[in-house]
């Protein structure tokens, strides 16, 4: 996949009677120079033959989930990833709804469900549909998860209603199209740390001081700045998650490992420490596994400051330092004051009391605090804060 040359699209074709305008739309697409891999739907293949797209693309088109020959050639994770971008046209109800949902009973929806790439829908329905409570549901859904929308249009219908539900102009979609593959390439060429997860202290060989988090933020940062293109550095914590695709993952345990680990990737453009790194290690761990009756009485000492140790790194400070401040009380301020004594450029804080559910959660609700000032954001999922973290770094190293 790193060797591939060029722009690439996924192109899902959905069923409806705009499917037809999906072929113009691949014929303008590859004018522009953009490759085009095809994935037409049971319905989409109703209203348009496999046999045009594959005229027009060039290449094959992709249809069933169980072929075994699509298995041997590309398997549908690859097949998911091996484009710059995923773009759903017509994205009809259903499609939208199995997205939203999670649903992959075929090879669409399945490659939805699979891709790390980012997602662009051009809906096209009757209005109703369009207007239905579930549909309206669903869009916001997908939109929170950072799928884009071109369209729909509003004007009569094949069914002769009035209305928005349109599929956008071929047109239309490709401008959306070059601005989403040019927002794409937005970190590429730059170095980006990210450090996720808890790190874990041994007290002995069986046994350590953790904490809760999940490492899912981190790993959403990493993943986000990766889709823009970034060499990302993933330096993580013991987590039950699989390493994001396109990233390198430096696997961990105690904060001692995570510093060395980071340093060792230095230099870097960005450093992102998402990480709840263990505040304190125990000064002198038994090598024998502590046995009871008796109670151990445990000496700590405070671990290294990950995120003040690359704030403070000289020359080899990394341009851009984020750090994040988990807190419970007077949010803002202690996040401010953490800004300040650790060096950071930019502080992201949390609340993390246990009934916000932030910490382990998947949702995410944010200020952040710049040497301008602090800006709420709204609570989120977790991969959309890392959607917006990863637009304003690379807005931030443009600038810089
Ligand atoms: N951090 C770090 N190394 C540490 C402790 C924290 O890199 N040894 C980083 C975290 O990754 C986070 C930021 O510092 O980006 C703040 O972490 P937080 O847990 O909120 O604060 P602490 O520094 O641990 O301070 P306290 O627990 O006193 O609030």
């Amino acid at each position: 996949m790193s060797e591939r040359q060029g722009r690439r699209i996924l192109l899902v074709v959905g069923g409806g009677i705009a499917a037809y305008k999906a072929l113009e739309l691949v014929r303008l697409a590859t004018k522009a120079g953009i490759a085009v891999t095809a994935v037409l739907t049971e319905a989409g293949a109703r209203f348009v033959t496999p046999l045009s797209l594959q005229a027009l693309t060039g290449e094959r088109v992709y249809q069933d989930l169980w072929s075994l020959t699509d298995e041997s050639e590309m398997g549908h994770i690859q097949l998911s990833r091996a484009a710059d971008l995923v773009v759903v046209a017509p994205a009809t109800a259903d499609l939208l709804a199995k997205l939203a949902a999670g649903l992959a009973p075929d090879l669409a929806s399945t490659l939805l469900l699979a891709t790390d790439k980012p997602v662009l829908a051009a809906p096209a329905m009757n209005v109703r549909m369009w207007e239905h409570p579930a549909t309206v549901a669903n869009r916001e859904l997908l939109r929170g998860r950072g799928v884009r929308f071109v369209g729909p249009d509003e004007g009569e219908m094949a069914c002769h209603e009035w209305g928005p539900g349109r599929l956008a102009e071929p047109a239309a979609i490709l401008a959306a199209i070059e601005a989403e593959l040019a927002a794409g390439a937005a970190l590429a060429g730059r170095h980006v740390l990210v450090t996720a997860g808890p790190t874990q202290e041994p007290i002995d060989p069986v046994r350590y001081l953790g904490n809760r988090s999940s490492g899912r933020q981190g790993y959403a940062i990493a993943a986000a700045c990766a889709a823009l293109g970034a060499r990302v550095t993933l330096v993580s914590g013991p987590v039950s998650m699989a390493g994001p695709s396109c990233v390198k993952l430096v696997r961990v345990e105690t904060a001692a490992e995570m510093l060395a680990a980071c340093e060792a990737a230095l230099p870097a453009d960005a450093a992102i420490c998402a990480a709840a790194v263990a505040d304190w290690q125990v000064a002198a761990p038994a090598t024998e596994k502590l046995k009871k009756p008796q109670t151990p009485m445990l000496s700590l000492v405070p671990t290294p400051d990950i995120l003040a140790t690359l704030a403070a790194a000289g020359p080899s400070r990394p341009p851009l330092v984020i750090g994040f401040a988990a807190e419970t009380n007077d949010v803002v301020r202690n996040a401010t004051e953490k800004r300040r004594l650790k060096r950071a450029d930019w502080i992201l804080a949390n609340d993390v009391r246990p009934e916000t559910g932030i910490m382990g959660g998947a949702h995410n609700a944010v200020t952040l605090i710049t040497g301008e000032g602090a800006e709420t954001w709204p609570d989120m999922p977790k991969e959309a804060v890392a959607a917006r973290l990863a637009d304003r770094i690379a807005t931030a190293l443009r600038a810089s």
